[in-house]
């Protein structure tokens, strides 16, 4: 199904679609993640992606819990921007040879990574609420409150130690 696709009619299908690409979203970040576990050296950013791996595995089962509130099938769609994504965070890891340079390039990439699934709970939230599911929206909420507060924390150890470390 395409982004045009005409199968989306409604504000209702247009969520349950947008439900769908940050299902397959978040499956795909958590494959993507224990490969920057393994990059990391920092042991603060690993143990960081650690606990992200393990919020992730949870973002997956409360977006099952908002399919199965809403009344439908907990499918994925393909997400083209997520692949993209962490695409260009394996390419650019696996270019850089000095490890507080990589570790430098694996929070910028964790960061676009957030940064998109903010965005898409962001929106879920506000469509969940038009559509009068305040149940699919405070579930919602608790993913992107993870998500902010993961992104707040790999701005604070960027900003006072990784990128320092890196321009050494
Ligand atoms: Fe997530
Ligand atoms: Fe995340």
């Amino acid at each position: 199904m395409g982004f045009f696709s005409k199968d989306i009619k409604t504000l209702d299908d247009l969520f349950v679609h947008t439900l769908r690409d940050i299902y397959y979203a978040e499956k795909q970040i958590e494959k993507a993640l224990p490969k920057m576990i393994d990059k990391a050296t920092d042991p603060q950013l690993k143990a960081g992606f650690e606990k992200h791996l393990d919020q992730t595995r949870g973002h997956v089962e409360r977006v099952e819990q908002v399919f199965e509130l809403h009344g439908v099938k907990a499918k994925e769609v393909n997400c083209p921007a997520i692949d993209g994504i962490l695409e260009e965070a394996d390419d650019v890891s696996g270019d850089v040879d000095d490890k507080e340079v990589l570790d430098a390039a694996l929070i910028a990439s964790a960061q676009a990574v957030e940064h998109y699934e903010m965005t898409r709970y962001g929106t879920l939230i506000a469509w969940a609420k038009q559509l009068g599911r305040t149940d699919c929206a405070n579930v919602l909420a608790k993913n992107l409150k993870e998500e902010q507060a993961t992104d707040r924390k790999l701005t604070e150890m960027a900003e006072s130690k990784i990128n320092l470390q890196a321009a050494e």
